[in-house]
């Protein structure tokens, strides 16, 4: 396969998430850097492209002018990455789907369900890939655990229960740290707080391991730091539209859970487990029977998983390879070959419509409200 040019808005020097696009991406020789507007400074965005090996013309300002500068260029990049801050990410992913580029759109793909339903037509119009980073459901044991349900290894799925809770906000004393109090402030950050930031990631992998998708939800928020007007801590419980029963907690007050992202599978005749900490292993229980650790890289995994495994069994892979998964199949999306699992910009739009749907809940005590999404009911 050629080379494939990529481009990337945000994830400048320092960031959280650049850094694992930037492995990602390039981990496979699939695509090279060739255009960025990295930074909100536009002197610090240039300056770090170039030290990445971006040429001076390509290394943008702004993400207006790189729209105009790829535009017409014969060697445009092939892939825009967008991961600036949320409120960014509608205006920037339409204005490049509608110019004819392909998107990587981090999550939450947007502010608004009626943003997120605009993204999936603007995507359908153009016929370009936009796909959404979650990436968590990349990684090989993941795809292992989606095989397994979809041949009948455990069964049909009675229960789900994820948490994505971590204690990294856990500090009143910190509250009002920048970095920390716009993810509570509702200008800043949307409708949500954890459950946008963390508890779409746990809702999301729900929805892809059982394959199928959440139809109602019934949500509790609480602001444990009473300065906080959005949620930093909730507890979700939802019905899937083959009845499969979910629980979800997502907190970030949870002091002493680090990453803190897990999910089991309770299905008729097994149980599957799996932790974003210790990422390479699924412990599987066949029912009446004991408990067997099943291990990335293993004889006898799905072809799936045995494709998105790079390096020997027990040797850890992590983040960054999960995210370098996404950008594989999406070079391979690119060049024609769609490939099941990519997270789309439909996926996107689920979320938004979950994060809406647990926020009306939340205030209305509980209720149980549609979860899903104007254009899917
Ligand atoms: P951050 O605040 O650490 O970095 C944001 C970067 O974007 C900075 O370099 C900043 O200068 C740049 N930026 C801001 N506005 C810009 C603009 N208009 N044009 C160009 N660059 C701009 O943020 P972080 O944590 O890296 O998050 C970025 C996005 O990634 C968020 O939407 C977040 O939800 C998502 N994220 C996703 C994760 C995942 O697991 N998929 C994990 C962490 C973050």
């Amino acid at each position: 396969m050629a080379k494939l040019n990529w481009g990337m808005i945000g994830g400048g020097e320092g960031s959280q998430i650049g850094p694992a696009h930037r492995l990602g991406a390039q981990a496979d020789g699939n695509f090279v850097l060739a255009a960025g507007a990295l930074d909100v400074d536009a002197e610090k965005g240039r300056a770090y492209a170039q030290r990445l090996g971006v040429a001076a013309d390509r290394a943008y300002a702004n993400w207006e002018d790189m729209l105009e500068g790829e535009r017409n260029r014969d060697d445009r990049v092939d892939l825009v990455t967008v991961a600036t801050p949320n409120s960014t990410h509608f205006e920037i992913t339409k204005a490049f789907l509608e110019a004819g580029f392909n998107v990587l759109c981090e999550k939450p793909m947007t502010m608004t369900v009626e943003e997120g339903e605009e993204i999936v037509r603007v995507a359908k119009a153009s016929g370009r890939i936009c796909a959404v980073n979650y990436c968590y459901s990349a990684y090989p044991m993941v795809r292992e655990m989606r095989h397994m349900v979809r041949t009948g290894q455990i069964g049909k799925i009675r229960l789900i229960v994820t948490n994505f809770s971590h204690g990294h906000h856990g500090d009143a004393t910190d509250a009002d740290n920048p970095r920390v109090r716009w993810r509570y402030d509702p200008k800043m950050a949307g409708v949500s707080g954890q459950f946008a930031d963390c508890g779409i990631h746990a809702m999301h992998m729900a929805s892809f391991i059982a394959d199928d998708q959440v139809e109602t939800l019934s949500a509790d928020f609480a602001s444990t730091i009473s300065s906080r007007e959005l949620e930093d801590d909730a507890m979700v419980n939802f019905r899937m539209q083959g009845g499969t029963v979910g629980r979800l907690w997502t907190s970030s007050v949870a002091i002493g859970r680090q990453h803190g992202f897990d999910i089991q599978v309770f299905g008729e005749t097994g149980g599957l487990r799996w932790a974003s900490e210790q990422p390479n292993q699924v412990l599987y229980t066949p029912v009446g029977d004991r408990t067997q650790i099943m291990e990335k890289g293993e004889a006898g995994l799905s072809d799936e998983a045995a494709r998105l495994s790079r390096v020997a069994i027990a040797h850890p892979e992590g983040f960054p390879l999960a995210v370098a998964n996404i950008y594989v199949d999406l070079a391979a999306a690119i060049s024609g070959d769609a490939r099941d699992g990519l997270p789309t910009a439909e996926d996107g739009l689920r979320s938004m419509a979950a994060v809406y749907a647990a926020v009306e809940s939340a205030k209305g005590n509980g209720a149980w409200v549609d979860a899903r999404p104007p254009m899917f009911r």
